[in-house]
C-alpha cells in the first residue's frame, strides 16, 4: 500500500480515483517522465465491489460483462506495470553477471521488461536510439557496429551497416546473447560501439572497457544516458567526472548533446595509444568511476 500524499499545506490530499497514483515517475530525477501507457488509464466507473448506493440507500447495479474484461485489462496493465519496474529496478541495482543468470533462468521475462520499457519511451518527445541510427546515417555504411544492450535491435534494422547486435536475452539469431563485459568479437574489430540507455549494471566500467577492447584505434563510442542519473543536482553522478574516466579510459571527447529533455549523448573517438597491455590494464584499475544513479520509477 502507498502512503498517502500529503498537500502542499502539508494536510493529507485525498486521492482521485485513477489519477495520479497511476503516474510513473522517476525516482532518480526532478523531472517528471511522462507515464507509461501500459499504467492503467484512468478509471472511468468504480470497480465492482465498490457499489455506490443510490437516492434508496439500494446498492446500484453490477457492472455489465464488457465493463468486468475492461477493469481486467487495467489490472493486468497495473500487475505488468509493477512487473517492469521490479525488472527494471534489477538491472540498476545487480551485476551484469547476475542479470545475465537472472534473465537466463527465465528468458519470458526479457519480453516483460522490454514491453514495459517500450509504452515508457512512447512518451519520450525524442527517442535516443533514432538519434544515434541517423548520426550513423549520416557517417560511413562500411563502418561495423556493435549494439551494446541493442535492445530490439533497433539499430541493426535501420541501417546499411554491419551491425552486432548484444543482450542480455536473444529471440533473433542475429542478437548475440551475452553479459556484455564479455563478448565474443574480436579485438580491435569494430568501428562504433553504442550504449543506448544500456549502462545499467553496477559494474558499467566493465562495459565500457570491453567496447575499449573491440573498437579500432580512432573508433567511436557513442553514449547515450538518461539526464536525470548524470543530474548532480539531483543525486546523479557528475557528467565532467563520468567523461573523465572515459578520457583516461583511452578515449577523447569529440562532442557532447544535452539538447535533449530526457537524455545526454556523447560522442568519443578512441585515441591511438601504443601503451604496453600491461600499463593500459593499471591505467584502467586506477580510474575513479563515479556511480551512476539508478533509474528507478515509480508509482506516485
Ligand atoms: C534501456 S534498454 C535500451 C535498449 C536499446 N539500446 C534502446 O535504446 O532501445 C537497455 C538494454 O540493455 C540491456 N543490458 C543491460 N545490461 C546488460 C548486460 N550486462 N549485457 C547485455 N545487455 C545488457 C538490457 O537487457 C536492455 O535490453
Amino acid at each position: 500500500m502507498e502512503p498517502p500524499h500529503e498537500s502542499a499545506a502539508g494536510g493529507r490530499k485525498r486521492r482521485r480515483r485513477g489519477g495520479d497514483r497511476n503516474r510513473w515517475k522517476p525516482s532518480s530525477s526532478s523531472q517528471q517522465e511522462p507515464p507509461p501507457a501500459a499504467a492503467p488509464a484512468p478509471l472511468s466507473s468504480p470497480p465492482a465491489k465498490r457499489r455506490r448506493k443510490d437516492g434508496t440507500g439500494q446498492a446500484a447495479a453490477a457492472p455489465k460483462r464488457g465493463n468486468t474484461s475492461s477493469l481486467l485489462e487495467k489490472m493486468r496493465a497495473r500487475l505488468s506495470g509493477g512487473h517492469f519496474r521490479m525488472l527494471n529496478e534489477k538491472l540498476y541495482t545487480c551485476s551484469g553477471q547476475d542479470a545475465f543468470d537472472y534473465f537466463k533462468n527465465d528468458p519470458t521475462l526479457f519480453d516483460v521488461y522490454h514491453t514495459g520499457y517500450r509504452e515508457q519511451m512512447s512518451h519520450w518527445p525524442e527517442q535516443p536510439v533514432n538519434v544515434i541510427i541517423n548520426w550513423l546515417k549520416r557517417h560511413n555504411a562500411s563502418w561495423t557496429v556493435a549494439d551494446f544492450g541493442c535492445g530490439n535491435a533497433a539499430v541493426a534494422k535501420n541501417v546499411e551497416n554491419k551491425v552486432f547486435s548484444i543482450d542480455l536475452v536473444s529471440d533473433d539469431p542475429s542478437v548475440i546473447a551475452c553479459d556484455m563485459a564479455h563478448t565474443p568479437l574480436e579485438s580491435s574489430s569494430v568501428d562504433v560501439a553504442i550504449f543506448c540507455l544500456s549502462l545499467m549494471g553496477t559494474n558499467y566500467p566493465n562495459y565500457l572497457e570491453e567496447a575499449n577492447r573491440v573498437l579500432n584505434p580512432s573508433g567511436w563510442l557513442v553514449i547515450a544516458e538518461v539526464r536525470s542519473r548524470l543530474d548532480p543536482n539531483n543525486g546523479g553522478a557528475d557528467p565532467e567526472k563520468f567523461s573523465k574516466a572515459i578520457i583516461q579510459l583511452g578515449f577523447s571527447l569529440v562532442s557532447k548533446d544535452e539538447k535533449n529533455k530526457m537524455f545526454i549523448l556523447f560522442y568519443f573517438k578512441k585515441k591511438c595509444l601504443t601503451m604496453p597491455l600491461q600499463e593500459k590494464s593499471k591505467v584502467a584499475k586506477s580510474i575513479d568511476w563515479p556511480q551512476l544513479k539508478p533509474c528507478l520509477y515509480k508509482r506516485r
